[in-house]
Formats: structure tokens, C-alpha cells, sequence
């Protein structure tokens, strides 16, 4: 299964037209049972999740993003701290299953809030940070290559402006980064808002620090994007049986505008 999940993060692509069929019961089923399961997110949020079937009077605005979609998985998280990098977490773990299923997802920010929170029973200590549609994927129009186009989706980082060797001035070679290089690439191929790719790793022995390029404010968007590199980089350690843990410690080498999130610590290998 985390093999299928490695596999499938590196080919998902944001899909955006969708086929006007509902998903069959053994899709439905096994998409309904990976939703309901504990994701044990790193610090510690439950976010639920619903899966949507849409009907035809439904006000499920996503702005002219997504053409057809049949359901889509909305979910919300108590507030707290770290609970929107959480759901991030979750949600991306959801995402890379559907793919395994050759199911089509997009992760949708901007979406009408109002009408996924009365669908899934939003309550006033939650929140609902994102959506997703899901189902058997259309061919794409013109609209979904120009969205394509302009987010520059095909494109990331190179691991030279991504990831550092203890201080931010020496970037992270490949070669150097031992146990790690999977977990690394894993980031590297993440889906973000916007394509932003704003997640900055610093990998020291067995550490690894999180921070956020600060390029723009870390809003809601940007805690999300944080939030899935955090799964991708696991999903790759679960791979390896390597144990860390997640923890919140400043190691102080912020440089410019790098805003420190997370630290992410190796306790054992199995
Ligand atoms: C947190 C987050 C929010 C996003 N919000 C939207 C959105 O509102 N509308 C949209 O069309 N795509 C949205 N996307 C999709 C990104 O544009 C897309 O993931 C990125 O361009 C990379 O392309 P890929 O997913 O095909 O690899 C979002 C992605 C993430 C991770």
C-alpha cells in the first residue's frame, strides 16, 4: 500500500473535468472506508471527512474550477493549533488513495463555503479549510489547460532552492541526504496552492526542520501546503520503517524571510 502511495504521488495531476457517472459501490466503498479512519496526523487534530454525493439543487460552488463532478470530499478539523496543517495531512493521504483507485481529485481552496459547510454540518469550533472532488476523470477542455498553465503545474523546484544541509546556506545535494533522498523527493513532487512550493527543508543528521519560504503571509492556503509535505515526506519514511516524531522546536536558523513550522525527529528504524 505505501508503495502504491509513493507511485501515486508522483503521477497524480490535478483533475478538473469529471465523467456525470456516480462511483460504482466498490468505489464508493472503499473510498467511504479509507475516509472514516484515524490518520494520526502529526499534531494530533481528527479531521472528519464526508463523501458528497451531489444533487442537482445543490449550491457546491467551486467557481468554475470543476466541471461535472459527480461527489466530492469535504471535511472539517476542530481549531487549534497545527489542525489546518493536519487536515493537509489527511486530506493529501485521501488524494494519493484515490489515485491508487485511478480516481481523479483536485485540491480546492477557493470553493463556496457556505454550501460545503451546511453539507457536512460545520460546527462553530471547526473548520473547513478544503475540498476535493472525486470520481472518473473526463478528458480535459481548454479551461483545465489554461488553469494548468497558469498555476505552471508541471513545474517544481529544483532541490537546490528546496532543501539545505543543516544551515540554509549550503543547499542539500542528493548524494548527501542518505535515508532521506525519498522522503525529499516526495516534497518535491507535492502539490501546493498555486503551484507555490513554498516548503524549505533543512536536513540536519536525523532531523529535518519545516519552515515556510515567507514569500507570502502563512495563511490558510500555505498551512495546507505544509500540511502535505509533511505527508509526503511520512508516507516515505513509512516506507522505509523509519520512526520520528513530530515536534515544534525552533532550531533557530531562520535566514531571510524562512519562517520556521516544524521539526520532524528520527527515533528508530525497524
Ligand atoms: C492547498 C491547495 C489549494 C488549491 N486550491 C485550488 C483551487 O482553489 N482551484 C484549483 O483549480 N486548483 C487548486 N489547487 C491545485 C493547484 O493549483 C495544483 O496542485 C498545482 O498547480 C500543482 O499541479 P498538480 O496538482 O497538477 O500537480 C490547490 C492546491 C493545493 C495544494
Amino acid at each position: 500500500m505505501v508503495v502504491a502511495l509513493l507511485s501515486a504521488a508522483m503521477s497524480r495531476k490535478s483533475w478538473r473535468s469529471y465523467k456525470k457517472e456516480r462511483l460504482l459501490k466498490h468505489d464508493r466503498e472503499r473510498i467511504t472506508a479509507y475516509i472514516q479512519q484515524d490518520f494520526q496526523t502529526p499534531f494530533g487534530a481528527k479531521p472528519r471527512f464526508t463523501l458528497i454525493d451531489c444533487e442537482p439543487n445543490d449550491k457546491l460552488g467551486t467557481y468554475g474550477f470543476i466541471s461535472d463532478a459527480q461527489h466530492f470530499i469535504a471535511g472539517a478539523v476542530k481549531k487549534a493549533p497545527m489542525c489546518i496543517e493536519d487536515y493537509g495531512f489527511a486530506l493529501e493521504k485521501i488524494i494519493l488513495i484515490a489515485t491508487t483507485f485511478g480516481l481523479g481529485t483536485c485540491w480546492l481552496a477557493a470553493f463556496d463555503k457556505q454550501g460545503f459547510a451546511e453539507r457536512i454540518r460545520l460546527m462553530s469550533d471547526e473548520v473547513l479549510p478544503a475540498v476535493t472532488p472525486i470520481g472518473y476523470k473526463a478528458e480535459q477542455g481548454r479551461k483545465d489547460q489554461l488553469i494548468h498553465w497558469a498555476a505552471g503545474s508541471d513545474n517544481r523546484k529544483m532541490w537546490s532552492e528546496l532543501f539545505f544541509d543543516t544551515y540554509f546556506n549550503t543547499p542539500l545535494e542528493p548524494e548527501n541526504a542518505g535515508d532521506y533522498m525519498s522522503a525529499f523527493t516526495m516534497v518535491q513532487f507535492a502539490p501546493s496552492g498555486s503551484n507555490a512550493q513554498p516548503w524549505r527543508l533543512i536536513l540536519d543528521e536525523d532531523t529535518v526542520h519545516f519552515y515556510h519560504d515567507g514569500k507570502k503571509e502563512y495563511n490558510q492556503v500555505r498551512q495546507l501546503d505544509m500540511g502535505i509535505a509533511f505527508s509526503h515526506f511520512q508516507s516515505a519514511m513509512d516506507l522505509f520503517h523509519i520512526k520520528g516524531e513530530w515536534s515544534i522546536k525552533d532550531p533557530d536558523r531562520t535566514s531571510g524571510k524562512m519562517s520556521y513550522v516544524a521539526t520532524w525527529t528520527r527515533t528508530e528504524s525497524d
